[in-house]
């Protein structure tokens, strides 16, 4: 898949080891950084993350603040932008069969569970389930 990265200074070691992992399963892996702990906004790298993303050709993007909320929610201020904020496998699969997610949130500073890995390669191996599900979607973007 083509996948694109984003972070701020929050989560810099666990951006670089999603990236490291999804090249070594043979991903292609645009990372937009950071990639040192310099304070940066979170909003500017959400704006930034969303603009590439949107001229094409990536199957979905990650997103990495402290968090995960505050970059999530920057994102979600752009039309057409899907960002979920998964915890857990349930959350992953259900990001993308019912809501098509093409962007997925973690937090650097944030324990998990289950390893942000398992939730990405949850979400890559799921597929969205259309239908009531698609016209759901289509009325985020009405306003
Ligand atoms: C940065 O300190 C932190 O606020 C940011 O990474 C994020 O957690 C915000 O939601």
């Amino acid at each position: 898949m083509n996948v694109l990265l984003a972070n701020d200074h929050g989560a810099v070691e666990l951006k670089l080891r999603i990236l490291a992992w999804l090249l070594e399963k043979g991903h292609k892996v645009t990372n937009l950084g950071v990639d040192t702990e310099d304070r940066v906004d979170y909003p500017d790298i959400a704006d930034k993350a969303v603009a590439e993303f949107q001229k094409g050709g990536y199957d979905f993007g990650i997103l990495f603040c402290g968090t995960g909320i505050g970059i999530s929610i920057a994102a979600n201020r752009h039309k057409g932008i899907r960002c979920a904020l998964v915890h857990d496998a349930f959350t992953a699969l259900m990001a993308k069969k019912h809501n098509n997610a093409n962007f997925l949130a973690f937090g650097g500073r944030v324990t998990y569970r289950e390893s942000p890995e398992s939730l990405i390669d949850v979400f890559m191996g799921a597929e969205f389930q259309g239908e009531r599900h698609a016209t759901r979607i289509e009325k985020l973007d009405r306003n």
